[in-house]
């Protein structure tokens, strides 16, 4: 790629498209590396022009191109074709064909195992056909498959069966409709041989829907619950939004081999299938949390995202934040609402603060892309779901739905933009977001600083809070934002809460209070900040033990525990603080009471989110500090933790919140218990006594974080048990690409041999090698380099066959301006292999360009 670099688009350089299509009839005649297909498109002119009609088109061979009739020549190049002098309004039909069977990218139409599927968001349509690959051309498909019937009994796509057929030569054909004009990025195709889990839903206003469940042959038993889970998001979205469904059918499909979570294609949604399938004795808890969270998101898309779309790819965030938001309200009301947002701070913490402090650093709408591809981020999605949560709370639950209302009824149909998204919100609430709109262009965290004075004689408690936002890699000057910071104040008569509306660079709030109270921010996690407050461990252990809101509770025990282990990475030989004893033996006393809230309160804090809370770690001292604190935590509450393991539920597994919360409490108790000399037959036993893969894998996880001499051998026996089972295997591959262990990179090298490992499954590769990137800290950073030697060599091979899968595994090799010289210099030199390697994907290419920028 060195030789014709690619070029980054620019969000400034929009220009609305010069034709339209409003229909497209396609023609599918499916082959393993031969299928043929016939587009058939109304091309309209639009404004007046005499621009040619540019194409997009990817890999694609063509065959014939005829407008309204007659053959034209076109000569087709890399990216697409060019039509001089077309007519304002024609018929164009385009014939070629595509290597499904060969397709290792996973975009367009490829194969997974037997089946054939499609995925085509962002720009994947273009390898199916020459088209206008953007989401503001919408049109009215009409899809006709046609395939051996005995292989592929059904055909799948969009909207409405409207037709079918059988042929002579054993094949057979189907015809769709989908009413809906749509975007390419929404078309789907299936074609394969499955279990069909078929059930039925009644909209609020009477309409029968049919859903559909399509799983691998044999899978059937472990379909139950995605199907309830749709349904229950169906049920939401008519309460919470007034959101009806609007077909007949609704289609999903799971496949084993996919980039991403799952699709939502209109009627026609295509899940990994990790996000599908689930039994007891196969899935954890956050298994099933995570299947119900993936079906509704993509449910709820069909209002946010399908009827309402994206005017380009810059505006991706006002489909996948908005979405993301309501798939965490939805999640917050099925299960533990405190523990659901502490689930979602973790993420913001752990991944999205690292994505800001690297190189690629961007707004929740980007502003310039090179692979949109590379856009589907934990900024875009996660921070893009905190900004929407914001505007909730300045607007109230009622403020916000007027918004919804508005911004669905006004633009039904139409492919818009973030802009026209807030517009909505601030015309259906008669308020200013003009200062708010910020959090759209502006990249980076923010800090907010805050300091307080208690004037007892007025007894008047103020706070000064003070915001910035240093400079960030793509961006120099900040300007402040508009924010809520939840505050509660906690005094002898109780607490008490406030949201203060920060606006400026620094803002003075005075509040009525009968003696000086304890201060805890940012309840909730109310903006998508890091916040500077110097409070002594006394105060954070209050709010930990005696705060009303869960999170701020968790949050102080979080900070305490942090600050212990940054305290011991300078003096090796401290002592736990006695604020963290008060705060274990504080939070032990009442775990049985609150057992999912303990839980979370005794976990320790990541290695990830501890150096995001430095400018400069050095990693093996964190790593040291990290586990001694562990260590004097096991070992100081040893009786505790073998006593709490027995609160077990005693009913046979169930996904259910009870049975949920306490399975985590004995999970994190297992952690430390591990720790301990004489922890082995408790292990042992629990792992031969469990009847879950919750428990299962709770004792495997803590075997390997001690470094236990039973993981070894109970890994073997899992692999036994599991070897045939692909999803469960990949939980295996995980704990193994995670294993902070001096031979870690050898097991690895193996591993990648093993039968049931290929690095065609973005699955595998993300168990085996991305949890080596992303959790294996001691074995990634290891001293000599050679942990980013082995993922640059990885990386420079899966480029090759899935670039997407490799752009995503990149990750922890970007951001490293807070590592020690010697370690940067050895990421740089690795990066500077990756840049000079051909060829370079697009998608690599900018990654490693800007990290090295
Ligand atoms: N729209 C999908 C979702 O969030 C994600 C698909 C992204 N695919 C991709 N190749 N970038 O549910
Ligand atoms: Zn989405």
């Amino acid at each position: 790629m060195s030789a014709a670099r690619p070029q980054a688009m620019k969000l400034a350089d929009y220009r609305q498209p010069d034709f339209l299509i409003p229909a497209l009839f396609l023609d599918f005649e499916l082959h393993d590396t031969q299928t043929r297909v016939t587009a058939v498109s109304k091309v309209r002119r639009q404004g007046t022009h005499s621009h040619p009609l540019i194409l997009d088109g990817e890999k694609l061979q063509l065959v014939s191109v005829e407008i309204n009739g007659e053959t034209v020549s076109a000569q087709a190049t890399e990216k697409g074709l060019c039509l001089e002098n077309v007519p304002d309004e024609f018929e164009l039909r385009i014939v070629t064909h595509i290597d499904p069977l060969n397709n290792t990218s996973l975009e367009g139409l490829y194969k997974s195992g037997s089946a054939f599927c499609t995925q085509c968001e962002a720009e994947g349509f273009r390898k199916i056909t020459y088209f206008m690959d953007r989401p503001d051309v919408m049109a009215k498909y009409q899809v006709k498959i046609t395939a051996d019937r005995q292989t592929y009994p059904y055909l799948l796509s969009n909207g409405n069966k409207i037709g079918q057929g059988e042929l002579p030569d054993g094949k057979h054909w189907v015809l769709w409709e989908d009413p809906f004009f749509k975007p390419c990025y929404l078309f789907a195709l299936v074609a394969g041989d499955f279990d069909l889990l078929e059930d039925s839903f009644t909209t609020a206003s009477g309409r029968q829907v049919a859903l559909e469940l399509f799983v691998d042959k044999g899978n059937l038993g472990r379909a139950g619950h995605a199907m309830a889970s749709l349904k229950k998001a169906m049920l939401w979205d008519e309460q919470r939004y007034g959101l009806e469904y609007d077909l007949d059918i609704y289609m999903i499909v799971a496949v084993d081999f996919f980039n991403m979570g799952a699709m939502e294609n209109k009627g026609l949604n295509v899940f990994n299938s990790k996000f599908v399938l689930a039994d007891p004795a196969s899935a954890t808890d956050e298994d099933y949390f995570n299947i119900e969270s993936v079906i509704a998101h993509e449910y709820f898309h069909n209002w946010t995202g399908n009827r309402v779309t994206c005017r380009d790819w810059f505006q991706l965030s006002l489909k996948e934040g908005l979405t993301v938001f309501r798939d965490q309200q939805f999640s917050a009301d099925m299960a533990d609402p405190a523990i659901v947002r502490i689930k979602q701070v973790q993420v913001m913490r752990e991944h999205q603060f690292a994505e800001d402090a690297g190189p690629m650093v961007h707004p929740i709408r980007p502003a310039e892309v090179m692979e949109m591809n590379n856009f589907y981020s934990v900024t875009v999605y996660d921070k893009g779901a905190e900004v929407i949560r914001m505007l909730h709370t300045l607007l109230g639950e009622t403020g916000f739905r007027q918004g919804m209302d508005l911004y669905i009824a006004r633009h039904d149909g139409q492919a818009v933009t973030c802009d026209d998204f807030v517009q909505a919100m601030q015309d259906a609430n008669g308020i200013d977001l003009t200062l708010f709109r910020r959090w759209y262009s502006q990249s980076g965290t923010p800090r907010v600083e805050v300091e307080t004075l208690y004037d007892d004689k007025r007894q008047q408690f103020a706070l000064t809070l003070r915001q910035h936002t240093p400079a960030t890699a793509d961006q120099q000057d900040k300007l402040p934002l508009h924010m809520p910071v939840a505050i509660e104040l906690i005094d002898e008569t109780g607490s008490q809460q406030h949201i203060l509306s920060l606006t400026e660079s620094s803002q003075r709030f005075e509040l009525a209070c009968k003696g000086e109270p304890t201060l805890a921010v940012l309840a909730g996690f109310s903006a998508p900040v890091k916040v500077d407050f110097a409070q002594d461990s006394q105060e954070l252990l209050k709010t930990a033990l005696y705060g009303q809101d869960d999170f701020l509770r968790w949050d102080a025990a979080q900070q305490l525990l942090s600050e212990s282990i940054h305290a011991s990475v300078t003096d090796a030989n401290s002592s736990l603080p006695e604020a963290v004893l008060a705060l274990f033996s504080g939070t032990l006393d009442v775990a049985a009471e609150k057992p999912a809230l303990a839980a979370e309160m005794l976990a320790l804090p990541s290695f990830e989110t501890l150096a995001q809370q430095k400018p400069h770690i050095h990693v093996d001292s964190l790593l040291a500090a990290r586990h001694s604190v562990k260590m004097q935590l096991a070992e100081a509450f040893a009786g505790q933790w073998k006593s709490l393991i027995k609160v077990a539920p005693d009913q046979s597994y169930a996904y259910q919140r009870e049975q949920v919360q306490l399975r985590r409490l004995k999970a994190v108790c297992l952690t430390y218990l591990a720790e301990l000399p004489d922890s082995e037959a408790i292990l042992q036993q629990g792992y031969q006594h469990s009847d879950n893969m919750s428990d299962t894998l709770a004792i495997l996880r803590a075997c390997q974080s001690a470094n236990h001499r039973l993981f070894e051998p109970l890994m073997q026996d899992f692999e036994q048990r599991w070897g045939q089972d692909s999803l469960v295997m990949d939980k295996w591959f995980a704990l193994h690409g995670s294993r902070q262990h001096p031979n870690s990179l050898a097991s690895l090298q193996l591993l990648t041999g093993h039968a049931m490992y290929s690095i065609n499954n973005p699955n595998k590769v993300r168990a085996l090698i991305g949890s080596f990137a992303f959790y294996n800290t001691a074995g990634f950073h290891a001293a000599d380099g050679s942990g980013y030697r082995f993922v640059t060599d990885y990386l420079m091979k899966l480029d090759a066959v899935n670039p997407q899968v490799a752009s995503r595994l990149i990750t922890p090799m970007l951001g490293f301006s807070h590592l020690d010289s010697t370690r940067q210099d050895l990421i740089v030199q690795q990066l500077a292999r990756l840049l000079n390697h051909e060829p370079l994907s697009r998608d690599l290419y900018e990654k490693v360009s800007k990290a090295l920028h």
